[in-house]
């Protein structure tokens, strides 16, 4: 038995498996997100710890006398944010999150005085703020003192490898979104982490995914009941994850993930197939190959927080129903491209293509004749245009796509999927399990102990697709509306960031 866990934005989630792939015990235990400032967005990695000790807890419950069969366990983690640790172990101030917009001037700063150029030959990637380096920066310049006491800076999941066994590590797939590391050569950047005024000492020993960190600690064996011989294997960054547990490790493949991000990842074998201008992210798989990967900020995030905001007498009248299935119903009534309301999914700023902190969302073509409905509408499409934007920088590098696989909770709606198989003009494949990262950890789990030969072994074993979705003739319209989107954003983001700069200037 494995047990794969994945250290989420919103909670963590653990699955056990058998070797043939089956889900034996799955469960989801939720932790604060804190936003002490506008674009902060920090969590208590001891708090994740609760909930992992808790997750564990259960799964030795529910799976009791079986439970002694779990022989390894391995991690997949929300990327970037950054832990610090003081030399007794201990967490010096909240951790820093992927989705953290604080360190915009050090981005900057990191900029100038490494060079893209030799960021991108040294790196591969440049130093976006959602990435660790900027918030490294950040600590230094903002809060002196806390930076004065750090030891080691860990990867969030990398701190529960840490409380789980002991040791000090993190694994290829996380070291590559610091924008500190060689992805091509799997080693720390001595030369950018020194050019970018931070310190070489504070980042731990780097192995591949699929070690074997240690055995858990005899007190953790205690306190979850989990086999003390049960070994901890490295793990990844969530997105490797994804793209393992959905089977898409190779050249030809590519994955969609619809969580509150959304992501279009492409495998490669060849480190020198990567855009130039670092518009791509470009990390290292669990393969110890490489992927593309283009994000936008706020996928699922954008229906979130359309019913958190507008929902709440939906949510109210209808308390025994999903209350994201009951939006895709309302939206479903409404004909394809929402009757000319378009909407632009930039909440939080956004990455690919734009690379743009300032920006933000926008409705447009607001008409007396629209509803609710065409709103919802419109935030499903405006995410799939989104989406769009990304594989049209993949397909500008010459990556073809003909065929996605999907994962994350936007592949749960069937209409969602059509939608974006019509805007994407791709068939997409959907799995048999859905149930994400912890799922490919899980048999990273396998991999490192033995079980599967490799990762392409362990994907072949336990990894199944189910239906398949094809463009319909709305793909035809959702061409030209498409064109329209992209050339919203070219006559705006002018005056979205001279709003950011104005609501920046006024800020208490
Ligand atoms: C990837 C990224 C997000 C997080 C979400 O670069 O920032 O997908 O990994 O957990």
């Amino acid at each position: 038995m494995l047990l794969g866990i994945d250290l989420g934005t919103t909670g963590v989630k653990l699955v056990a498996i058998s070797e043939e792939g089956n889900i034996l015990f799955k469960h989801f235990e939720s932790y604060k997100l804190y936003t002490p400032k506008s674009g902060w967005m920090e969590e208590k990695p001891e708090e994740w710890w609760k909930a992992i000790l808790k997750a564990l807890k259960m799964a030795t419950n529910a799976l009791d006398p079986n439970a002694k069969k779990i022989t390894s366990m391995a991690l997949s983690g929300q990327m970037h944010g950054s832990v610090f640790l003081s030399e007794k172990g201990e967490v010096i101030r909240p951790a820093i999150l992927w989705n953290d917009t604080r360190s915009f001037a050090q981005r900057k700063e990191i900029e100038n005085r490494v060079g893209k150029k030799v960021l991108l030959e040294k790196v591969q990637n440049l130093p976006l703020e959602g990435f660790t380096a900027p918030k490294i920066l950040w600590l230094k310049e903002n809060e002196p003192e806390n930076y004065s006491k750090v030891w080691k800076i860990l990867l969030p999941k990398d701190y529960i490898n840490y409380k789980l066994t002991g040791k000090v590590v993190t694994e290829y797939t996380d070291a590559s979104g610091t924008a500190l590391f060689n992805v091509v050569h799997r080693k720390w950047s001595e030369e950018v982490i020194e050019k970018a005024g931070l310190n070489f000492e504070h980042f731990p020993e780097v192995v591949g995914s699929t070690a074997i960190i240690g055995k858990i600690s005899k007190d953790v064996a205690r306190k979850t009941g989990i086999n003390p011989n049960c070994v901890v294997v490295a793990g990844g960054a969530d997105n490797a994850c994804g793209a393992t547990g959905a089977g898409v490790v190779k050249d030809g493949q590519a994955l969609v993930s619809v969580g509150s991000s959304g992501v279009v990842l492409i495998p490669t074998g060849d480190p020198n197939k990567r855009d130039p201008a670092g518009r791509l992210h470009f990390f290292n798989h669990t393969t110890g190959k490489w992927y593309n990967m283009a994000v936008t900020l706020s996928a699922g995030l954008s229906l979130r927080w359309f019913k958190d905001n507008f929902c709440q007498e939906e949510i109210k009248n209808n308390k025994n129903k999903d209350i994201y299935d009951l939006l895709v119903e309302k939206a479903e009534t409404v004909p394809a491209a929402s009757e000319g309301l378009l909407f632009l999914p930039y909440l939080n700023g956004e990455r690919t293509p734009h690379m743009n902190a300032k920006i933000r969302g926008l409705f447009t073509n607001i008409s007396i004749r629209h509803t609710k409905a065409h709103f919802i509408r419109s935030i499903l499409e405006g995410v799939a245009y989104s989406l769009r934007d990304c594989l049209e920088v993949m397909r500008k590098q010459e990556m073809r796509v003909e065929k996605v696989r999907i994962v994350g909770g936007g592949a749960k709606s069937k209409f969602w999927l059509q939608i974006m198989s019509d805007i994407l003009n791709v068939e997409i494949e959907t799995l048999k399990t859905n149930e994400g990262p912890a799922f490919g950890a899980a048999l990273i789990a396998g991999v490192g102990c033995g079980l599967y030969k490799n990762i392409s072994d362990a994907v072949k074993i336990a990894v199944k697709t189910s239906k398949s979705i094809f463009p319909t003739e709305n793909a035809q319209k959702y061409d030209q509306t498409y064109r329209l989107y992209k050339e919203f954003y070219e006559s705006t983001h002018v005056l979205m960031e001279k709003s950011f700069d104005i609501e920046t200037k006024w800020k208490h």
